[in-house]
């Protein structure tokens, strides 16, 4: 077996709630597998700044650099949402940290299970066999770029800016990703408009000389968010830019029935970090109604991603599979259709998985 130390940072809202389990399906595989998962906690976030003033403690960077992968919550809090004047905010935390670690490639893969064809808004026919991998771009964009605002505070700016390199490693990694699954790749952005956009085009266009194996498609923002619910089934991978990349995952999260199934794994220079795509949910937060399952594929993606475990991987997928197949919801994958006694908890849903590994 092999010797792994992970670091979990709960964060805010549901966060903690949901890595627990993260946690103990990780802490199951060890033990049937013969690995040596050690773990150790850290703060960030809303947390951090409670307790230390700064959203992404020095501790919890510290601990993060020596960390082999590390499991993520959620982050973010109300008190913030609606001021906007707020100089410390918890979502500095996990833009600095993804900054620091240099995780520039997001990956947030669009898994669909049959058994929640129904739960999607979108029609079952129009879902089925979808398989989408996206490759969001993460340490860059108007994320990043210089943010002013006047003297007399009535005109704000924040800067689109790229640079070749940056749009280079991103594209090299999605188009390897491409050529070991469906050989497609749709790039997206906004180069009818946008400078940055034009760059972004002119560096994927050179790329994509490299992978003639794969078929590159080039499309704007405004197309792509369309034909997303209207055919998904059209996309492979899909290569794209930070705030466009977040924007388009949140709709695609639809496409698998709900944000509560969607993990993401973000990953670039050195450690691996692993986050499910939704947020922190204060109106469910600390009321075991959270769905666990994006935390649990979290960490089947960091089994895969960072360890090269594949089989362990898949072991977790198919005990999810199973759960579903079986009628076990938490309440934001439920439907009219659900057997009332199987809507479960964060901690049944999460004991659950755990009995079917
Ligand atoms: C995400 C989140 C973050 C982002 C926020 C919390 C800063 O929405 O991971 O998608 O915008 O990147
Ligand atoms: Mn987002």
């Amino acid at each position: 077996g092999i010797k792994k130390h992970i670091l979990v940072i709960p964060g805010d809202g549901i966060g903690p709630e949901v890595t627990t389990w993260g946690k103990a399906v990780l802490e199951k595989i060890g033990q049937d597998f013969g690995h040596e998962f050690t773990f150790d906690e850290a703060l960030m976030g809303h947390a951090g700044i409670e307790a230390t003033g700064n959203p992404l403690p020095d501790e919890t960077l510290a601990k993060a650099k020596a960390s082999d992968a590390i499991l993520f919550g959620a982050i973010g809090h109300i008190k913030y949402d609606n001021d906007p004047s707020a100089k410390v905010r918890p979502e500095q935390g996990l833009l600095k940290i993804r900054k620091e670690l240099g995780l520039y490639a997001n990956l947030r893969p669009i898994m669909l299970f049959d058994e929640l064809l129904d739960a999607s808004s979108l029609k079952p026919e129009i879902l089925k066999g979808t398989d989408i991998l996206f490759f969001r771009e993460l340490t860059g964009d108007v994320y990043f770029g210089e943010k002013k605002r006047s003297e007399d505070r009535n005109t704000a700016s924040d800067l689109m800016i790229y640079s070749r390199y940056e749009v280079e490693r991103i594209a090299i990694k999605a188009y390897e990703a491409a050529r070991v699954r469906g050989k497609r790749l749709c790039s997206v952005d906004k180069a009818n408009v946008l400078e940055a956009s034009r760059l972004w085009r002119e560096v994927v266009q050179e790329i994509a000389k490299q992978y003639p194996d794969v078929e590159t498609e080039h499309m704007f923002i405004d197309n792509a968010a369309m034909q997303l619910v209207k055919n998904p089934k059209k996309f492979d991978v899909v290569l794209t830019a930070n705030l466009f990349g977040d924007i388009l995952t949140d709709e695609a999260s639809q496409i698998a029935g709900s944000m509560g199934m969607l993990a993401s794994a973000s990953v670039g220079d050195g450690t691996g970090f692993f986050e499910p795509i939704h947020g922190s949910a204060h109106d469910i937060a600390g009321q075991d109604k959270a769905n666990p399952l994006a935390s649990i594929l979290s960490v089947a993606l960091m089994l895969e991603i960072s360890f090269g475990l594949k089989e362990e991987a898949k072991k977790i997928t198919d005990a999810i599979d199973k759960a579903l197949k079986d009628g076990y919801r938490t309440g934001d994958i439920a439907d009219a259709n659900t057997d009332k006694a199987k809507i479960l908890g964060t901690t049944a849903m999460g004991q659950k998985v755990l009995e079917y590994l």
